[in-house]
């Protein structure tokens, strides 16, 4: 008999596993975290990875900070607790990309150290790559097209990262990118690197040099 949770619940696994659906997309599933104060370069760099595992044939997908606290996290603000219970939903949901043999890509500021362990303890080992975004603050308060730097240091938002609320950098992330240094394209082949080096993406075919006589 299958067996019930206190709520009466019970898991079905599949007759699909995470191992076929890789085999079919010919990669692992993992996760790309980007994490870094806002503007820091997350989302450009998250977009610009994505597009060269496009053209490397990957199944992807970007959950980008703003985009889904239009929608599944509409109803959570900025408070340390709102912003865990954010990371919580997404950390959800990065679960079942991953599962899909997915290579999913999020920019989240994800300013807490604890919630991003969290993240890490629920995906597969190796499977959550840690992306430190690291950016001076005077830096992303120049490039920031949306004016929220200025709102915050004007008092107009509350609890803004980097401003009035504290952002955790990584100890061990698994790379770091300086965005004030390298630009997103460098940083994108940076992280191609490392997704092939520790074997979840392949490398492209080296192309056979053509046979002189047959051109
Ligand atoms: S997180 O801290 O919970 O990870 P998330 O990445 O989802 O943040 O959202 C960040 C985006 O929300 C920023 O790009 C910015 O546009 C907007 N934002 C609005 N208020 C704040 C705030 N108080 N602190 C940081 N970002 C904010």
């Amino acid at each position: 008999m299958a067996c019930l949770n206190e709520k009466n619940l019970t898991w079905f696994n599949g007759y699909v596993t995470r191992a076929d659906r890789e085999r079919l997309h010919k990669h692992c599933g993992a996760v790309v975290w980007f994490t870094g104060l806002s503007a820091s370069g997350k989302s450009t760099i998250a977009h610009m990875t994505e597009k060269l595992l496009w053209e490397r044939e990957c199944s992807t997908y970007v959950l980008d900070g703003d985009n889904v606290r239009h929608g599944l996290c509409s109803d959570l603000g900025f408070s340390p607790e709102d912003r865990s219970e954010n990371i919580r939903r997404i950390a959800e949901m990065v679960k079942l990309f991953v599962d899909a043999g997915i290579i999913v890509l999020t920019a989240f500021i994800s300013p807490y150290k604890k919630n991003r362990e969290k993240v890490r303890s629920l995906i597969p080992d190796g499977r959550f790559i840690e992306v430190y975004v690291k950016c001076p603050v005077e830096t992303c308060a120049r490039r920031d097209q949306k004016g929220i730097y200025e709102r915050a240091r004007a008092g107009k938002i509350k609890d803004f990262t980097g401003i009035s609320a504290p952002y955790e950098p990584p100890d061990n992330p698994e790379l770091v990118i300086n965005s004030d240094q390298e630009t997103a394209i460098q940083a994108s082949k940076r992280i191609l690197a490392y997704l092939e080096q520790v074997g979840i993406i392949k490398s492209p075919q080296v192309l056979q040099p053509r046979n002189k006589d047959l051109s």
